[in-house]
């Protein structure tokens, strides 16, 4: 679908590139020439990713710890992105956290654990990324929201009011930064079967009724996903400033995302979250 060299000559950071969509965005960005640094807290997973993927594509991939909640540990991956290869000219948000929770049994750390991941950890990897491609005089800020950010959706709060805020950075900062030639936008998925987001959000039993309510059947594909990215990566792209692209099979325009949990028993909703929160306790 695309020019071999698309991406040649462009440095692009994806946080939480280690896995999932991220993962597949960075495959498919350095199959098209680009240079990547993957971070995310899991070093062993980014590092392994950055091996696998250099070794398929054959261009150069670096992979670094990092929490994006931490803005000096984001600052950190710009500088050994600067010193390897010279430059920054891209940034993906990718990374995120997110659970199902029925919104009154949340603590205030839960609701805090995600904003800060999602909303805070974006916030700093743009103002880090942001003001080297400012430096520099130029770059694109790509960050991967959801279609609830504007709807909203029962049993996702934290998640929803960090995406919704990461749409409003979007949108702000691509006014406002356009004068340094940085554009900012993002994209806004449905459903795409990743480890991490089935796991935590597609309770067992549920998968049916999920692909039912969108409207061409199916989850996405992770390749639709990556192709869309490239394209808003590229100088192809050079005029869309402050965009929000929806790529759902047409999902958010047939109902809400957990909405429908909510014609559940109590019981049962809180049976299928323990579950699914059982399940992914991290060790
Ligand atoms: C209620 C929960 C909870 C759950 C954690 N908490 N899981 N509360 N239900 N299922 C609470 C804890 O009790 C604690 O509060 C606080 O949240 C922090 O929990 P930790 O486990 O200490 O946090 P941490 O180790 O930092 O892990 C963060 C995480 C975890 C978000 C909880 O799931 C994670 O690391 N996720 C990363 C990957 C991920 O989520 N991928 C999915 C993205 S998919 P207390 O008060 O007890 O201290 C996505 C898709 C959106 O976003 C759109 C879909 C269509
Ligand atoms: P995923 O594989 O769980 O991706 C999340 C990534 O974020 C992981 O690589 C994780 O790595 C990283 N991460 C989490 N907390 C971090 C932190 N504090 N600092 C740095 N990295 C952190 O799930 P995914 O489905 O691919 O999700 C990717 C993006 O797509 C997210 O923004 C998500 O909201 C969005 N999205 C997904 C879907 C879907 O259906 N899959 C739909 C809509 C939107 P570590 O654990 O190593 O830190």
């Amino acid at each position: 679908m695309f020019e071999k060299d698309l991406l040649q000559d462009q440095v692009i950071v994806v946080t939480g590139g280690g896995s999932g969509l991220g993962r597949s965005m960075a495959e498919r960005f350095a199959s098209l020439g680009a240079r990547l640094v993957l971070c995310s807290r899991r070093l062993e997973v980014v590092e392994r990713a950055a091996e696998e993927i250099e070794a398929s594509t054959g261009s150069e991939v670096l992979g670094l710890s990092c929490d994006v909640r931490e803005l000096d540990q984001v600052e950190g991956v710009v500088t050994r992105a600067v010193e390897r290869f010279g430059r920054v000219t891209g940034l993906v948000n990718n990374a995120a956290g997110n659970f199902l929770a029925q919104t009154e049994t949340l603590s205030s750390n839960a609701f805090k654990t995600v904003v800060d991941i999602v909303l805070n950890g974006t916030f700093h990897a743009t103002l880090a990324c942001g003001r080297q491609m400012i430096e520099q005089g130029g770059g694109t800020v790509l960050s991967i929201a959801t279609t609830y950010a504007w709807t909203g959706s029962a049993f996702v709060v934290p998640s929803a009011c960090a995406k919704a805020g990461v749409v409003a950075m979007t949108r702000s900062l691509a006014v406002e930064w356009a004068r340094y030639g940085v554009r900012c936008n993002a994209i806004a998925p449905g459903p795409f079967p990743t480890e991490g987001a089935f796991s935590r959000l597609m309770p067992p039993g549920v998968e049916e009724a999920a692909l039912r309510k969108i409207p061409l059947r199916r989850f996405g594909d992770h390749e639709e996903l990556a192709n869309l990215a490239s394209y808003l990566m590229s100088p192809g792209s050079g005029y869309v400033n402050g965009e929000i692209v929806t790529i759902d099979g047409g999902e958010w325009l047939n109902g809400g995302e957990f909405n429908h949990f909510t014609s559940l028993p109590d019981e049962q909703i809180d049976g299928m979250f323990e579950q699914l929160r059982a399940a992914t306790r991290r060790r």
